[in-house]
Formats: C-alpha cells, sequence, structure tokens
C-alpha cells in the first residue's frame, strides 16, 4: 500500500484469502481474493469499511486467527497463523490483540475490573511484583484517560459502556501489542465517547508504536483516523489507498455511493464540522486538550 517506502517485515499479512461458508445453494462467499499488508513498523492505521454483510468482520477474525482462510494465507511475520508453534502462537497473542463491540460480554460480572488486568499480568508475566504490577496498570488506565482509583474497585456494571470500552483499550495497552484489531468498537458509544476512543488509538500510534485494523460503519471515523482504508463490498475489496485520496477522489463507483449517502456530499465540509464539534464536547468534558 506505500509505493517507495522500504517495506519492513509484515507483522500481519493476508494473501489472497478466500473464505467460504455453506456449500451448494447455501455457499457464501465471505471473503473473496482479499490482500492486506501491515508493517511492522511504522505504526499506522486502516480502516475498512463497507455495508453491512461485507466481510469485514470475516477479515477481523482471520487476522485474529478465528478463522481460517478457505483458500489463500493469513500469515504472521511471514508465518502461517493456523501453524504456528506453541512459543510463536503466544507470542503472537500478545502482538495481536482485539477490541470489540460490546466488551460488556468478555467481563465476568462476578469479578472486579482488577481481575481483567490481573489474568494479563500472569498470562503475559509483564511485571515483577505488586509494585511494579500496580504501576503497569495504572500508567495504562490513564493512557485512555481513565482515573486508576475510579475503576480498579468497581464490577463491570458499575462502569458505563464508554468506560467499559476504555478498559479494554487500557488493557490491550497493558499488553503492548504491535496491533490492535477493533472491530466496530465505538459504533454503540455516543459522539463524544467515539472521539475520545479514535483519539486513544491515534495516541497508542503515535507514542507507543501500536497500530490499529478499525472496522467501521463510519467514514467520518476512517477520515479522522487517516492512514490508509480499504473499501469491501460484497467480499471483495473494491478500492484502497490513503484515507484522504480515497475519500477526496473515489475511484470505485461503490466508494461514490457510500459517499453520496452522507448526509452532506462534500466530505470535508461535514467532517470539519463534525470533529470540531467532537473536539469541543470533549474539552467540555474535560477528556481531551486536542
Ligand atoms: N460463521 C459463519 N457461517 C456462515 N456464514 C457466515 C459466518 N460468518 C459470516 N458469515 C457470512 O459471511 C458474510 C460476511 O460476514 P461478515 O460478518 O464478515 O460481514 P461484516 O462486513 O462484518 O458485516 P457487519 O457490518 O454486519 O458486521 C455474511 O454474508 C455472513 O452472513
Ligand atoms: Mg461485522
Amino acid at each position: 500500500m506505500e509505493a517507495g517506502r522500504i517495506v519492513t517485515e509484515n507483522i500481519l499479512e493476508l494473501r489472497n484469502v478466500t473464505t467460504v461458508f455453506g456449500s451448494g445453494v447455501m455457499e457464501n462467499v465471505a471473503n473473496k481474493d482479499i490482500n492486506l499488508q501491515l508493517a511492522a513498523e511504522p505504526a499506522r492505521i486502516i480502516s475498512i469499511v463497507g455495508e453491512s454483510g461485507s466481510g469485514k468482520t470475516t477479515v477481523a477474525r482471520t487476522l485474529l486467527g478465528l478463522q481460517h482462510p478457505t483458500y489463500g494465507e493469513a500469515l504472521w511475520r511471514g508465518k502461517d497463523i493456523a501453524k504456528l508453534g506453541k512459543h510463536e502462537r503466544s507470542q503472537y497473542r500478545k502482538e495481536v490483540q482485539a477490541v470489540f463491540q460490546d466488551p460488556y460480554g468478555i467481563f465476568n460480572p462476578f469479578y472486579k475490573i482488577n481481575h481483567v488486568f490481573d489474568m494479563i499480568l500472569s498470562r503475559f508475566k509483564l511485571a515483577n511484583g505488586k509494585n511494579e504490577q500496580r504501576e503497569k496498570v495504572e500508567a495504562s488506565l490513564q493512557a485512555v484517560g481513565l482515573r486508576p482509583a475510579d475503576v480498579l474497585g468497581r464490577y463491570p456494571h458499575q462502569l458505563s459502556g464508554g468506560e467499559r470500552q476504555r478498559v479494554m483499550l487500557a488493557r490491550a495497552h497493558l499488553i503492548r501489542p504491535k496491533v490492535i484489531i477493533a472491530d466496530e468498537a465505538i459504533s454503540m458509544l455516543d459522539v463524544a465517547i467515539r472521539a475520545t476512543v479514535m483519539n486513544i488509538l491515534l495516541d497508542f500510534r503515535d507514542n507507543d508504536g501500536i497500530s490499529t485494523l478499525f472496522i467501521t460503519h463510519d467514514l467520518s471515523a476512517a477520515h479522522y483516523l487517516g492512514g490508509d482504508i480499504m473499501v469491501m463490498r460484497k467480499g471483495e475489496v473494491v478500492e484502497t489507498g490513503n484515507v484522504d485520496d480515497v475519500l477526496h477522489n473515489p475511484q470505485h463507483a461503490y466508494t461514490q455511493l457510500l459517499l453520496s449517502s452522507l448526509p452532506n456530499p462534500d466530505p470535508d465540509e461535514r467532517w470539519q464540522t463534525d470533529i470540531s464539534q467532537l473536539a469541543e464536547l470533549e474539552r467540555a468534558a474535560g477528556v481531551s486538550d486536542r
């Protein structure tokens, strides 16, 4: 995707991935000949947009090793994800983290929020001793704008949806992955919290070298995050490239259609208005100084 740059090793790559569900009349080609490359460095953001059923989640699940392609290859650092040995698999799990739409489903309601972090600390052996553990957890909570004292002793249901989403981002941050795969991670959040989460992902990119694969229905979110965009339709990638180029000069009729379905067909106008409003809301809420 980035011509002219010396390509470092790809952390994740899809090579001609085709994924078929069912057979016969029930056959459904969820992904068709998908190619994607994410270099280990520098960190960047790739958004995947497209209508419902276009195959975005299938791409995410394939990169997370939850779905194996029917044809083609899904690679982590050049190795087939389906064939990783035990040690490699645990390294891959550390480097590629998921953040989903509704984090409530993966919190255990009977455990306090601390538990989320304790599990990660022991599983990935991230710190030596209680003090270092506490410091690291607090730093990750602060990185997502949460006050440790407000969050740690509470149960999942005692947090708002936006707070739970940020706890999941703090959890991901604690692991210091190379890539976060965020599938509709902001869809359920209100506008101000959406901006907060997107700013967190931009900070992760700039401060921690963490890339994000960001799946969304929202073209304005893809535009705000910058980087690259992949437009999917019916299992295929119809257009890909720098998000500014693609959205300002869409080549494919489907991308043009997606853009024209926005309330205001002039992307800049709508986005700038929205985003300055978002920034204002955020400042008012004291959650960002952007
Ligand atoms: N496990 C499965 N078994 C059968 N069909 C599936 C399975 N997972 C996905 N599909 C089908 O594959 C296609 C792509 O689904 P996918 O979830 O990747 O779309 P999506 O772009 O994420 O959609 P949305 O925006 O609604 O989340 C759909 O037609 C879906 O019904
Ligand atoms: Mg989906």
